[in-house]
């Protein structure tokens, strides 16, 4: 089939119960989302992958979990206060507001059609830097002293408790601390489904290095990074890595590439990997008087530089899902088929007795069902046609099926269906748990093209 729309997306995900629009009985919010049991499911298996990845397969990473809200001296001190804007303008006619280095994507409220590439014909005010941080007040007194900020990103977290992690733990860079949590930006531009939110989660890893082997650890996280997303089925003619230029790049990089993805929306950031070199700690031990540095055996002492790769469940979360959304017709009835990695996919097996009524099947659909949960996310269903049964987990990219039929009764087989190629095979009931881990921990390509 063609490549998959957003609007494919949002509506499959709105009628499988993978999100939700928040707030909806009120109008809603905009870009805000919830995530319904299937979307939770596969943002569980996005996370854990990831945290597999860069924390338990690995000597030199370990793991922290720092606050939401921060001394807002952090924020001071990273440069987050004066730095981290986009430059607005406002529309006098319309009253909108629009990011003007954006201004190709804006729609004037007045007059919403244009052609593409157009600007709005508004009437807009010069450009002025807008903040993206939330702000928030702490303690029941509503006075400047008491502002803090919602954090934009957890990298923050991570500098500031470097001395307890890295000096206490006596660890030596090459060392990394990983990550995952919620970070807030009062976006002016959302939109785009998942792509663009004011809230998302963030795994974020900071990579502390000798300084004179930053290019080598950058090119290593790139290539790393991007090697993880075939692994896990991307397709590689979807993917890109492209290095920003000098005026796109963070107040705190020095270099910065994007793995990019093809999203409907067009080639888009998907990851970004940072060489942030010493700016971070820098700025914390001279903010905070403590001295943020490596010191060995010696005369050996150095701030350490950082390499960053960074990317929001939310942008794996829908590239994934376009990666994998397919149409196509079997035996004259069409079919919507995500082809997710296994390990991707929110539930790894179905279970399903032939005939409902039959309470032997039922019976023994039911163990298999119970043994089988124990280890895994899978699903028991009886409701309606076999037909019906195997589209619907199709339609939540389910790899595997496991049908209890006449036969089983007999012999004590199941049938087990391929969600993407449809082949099926027979396997002894008491070798389904096995096989499924096997299958699961078997290398996967995506049968798109
Ligand atoms: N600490 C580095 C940092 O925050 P960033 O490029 O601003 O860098 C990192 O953000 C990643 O977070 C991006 O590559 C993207 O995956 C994700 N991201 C950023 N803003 C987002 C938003 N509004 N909604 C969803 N994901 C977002």
């Amino acid at each position: 089939m063609a490549e998959a729309t957003m609007d494919q997306i949002v509506s499959l995900c709105r009628r499988r119960g993978f999100v939700f629009p928040s707030s909806e009985i009120y109008g809603g919010l905009g870009s805000t989302y919830d995530y319904g049991h299937y979307g939770v499911l596969m943002k569980n298996n996005i996370r854990s992958l990831w945290f597999r990845t860069m924390v338990q397969e690995r000597d030199d990473i370990v793991a922290l979990d720092s606050a939401v809200i921060l001394n807002p001296s952090v924020w001071e001190a990273s440069g987050h206060v004066a730095g981290f804007s986009d430059p607005l303008v406002d529309c006098k006619t319309c009253k909108l507001r629009f990011r003007a280095d954006k201004l190709e994507d804006a729609h004037c409220g007045r007059k919403p059609s244009k052609r593409p590439g157009e600007t709005p014909d508004c009437d807009l005010t010069e450009a002025r830097q807008f903040n993206l941080m939330f702000q928030t007040q702490v303690g029941a007194l509503q006075e400047a002293s008491s502002t803090a900020y919602l954090r934009p990103e957890t990298a923050q977290g991570i500098f500031i408790n470097f001395k307890n992690v890295l000096q206490l733990a006596r660890r030596k860079p090459p060392f990394g601390i990983a990550q995952v949590g919620k970070a807030f930006r009062n976006e002016i531009t959302p939109g785009n489904f998942l792509f663009r939110v004011l809230e998302f989660e963030l795994m974020e890893m900071e990579y502390f290095i000798p300084p004179a082997e930053a290019e080598k650890w950058h090119r290593y996280w790139i290539d790393a990074r991007r090697q993880w997303y075939l692994d896990l089925g991307l397709r590689e003619s979807k993917l890109r890595v492209r290095e920003h230029g000098e005026q796109e790049r963070s107040h705190y990089s020095s270099a910065t590439s994007d793995i990019e993805y093809e999203y409907p929306i067009g080639w888009s950031e998907l990851e970004g990997i940072a060489n942030r070199g010493d700016f971070d700690l820098t700025q914390h031990t001279q903010h905070s008087g403590t001295k943020l540095e490596y010191v060995g055996e010696g005369e050996e002492r150095y701030t350490p530089y950082v390499i960053e790769p960074a990317v929001s469940i939310e942008r794996i979360f829908v590239a994934m899902l376009v990666d994998a959304y397919d149409e196509e017709v079997v035996a004259e009835r069409e079919r919507t088929v995500v082809r997710l990695h296994p390990l991707i996919a929110p539930v790894k097996a179905a279970i399903l007795p032939l005939v409902a009524k039959n309470g032997d099947m039922v019976a023994k659909a039911r163990g298999l069902f119970e043994e089988l949960r124990k280890r895994h996310i899978v699903e028991y269903d009886d409701g309606g046609q076999i037909g019906r049964r195997y589209r619907r987990q199709d339609e939540i990219g389910t790899p595997w099926a496991f049908t209890i039929d006449d036969q089983t009764l007999e012999d004590d087989t199941v049938t087990v269906r391929d969600r993407d190629s449809l082949a099926q095979e027979r396997l002894p009931i008491s070798g389904v748990r096995s096989w499924l881990e096997e299958a699961l921990d078997r290398p996967w390509r995506t049968p798109k093209q």
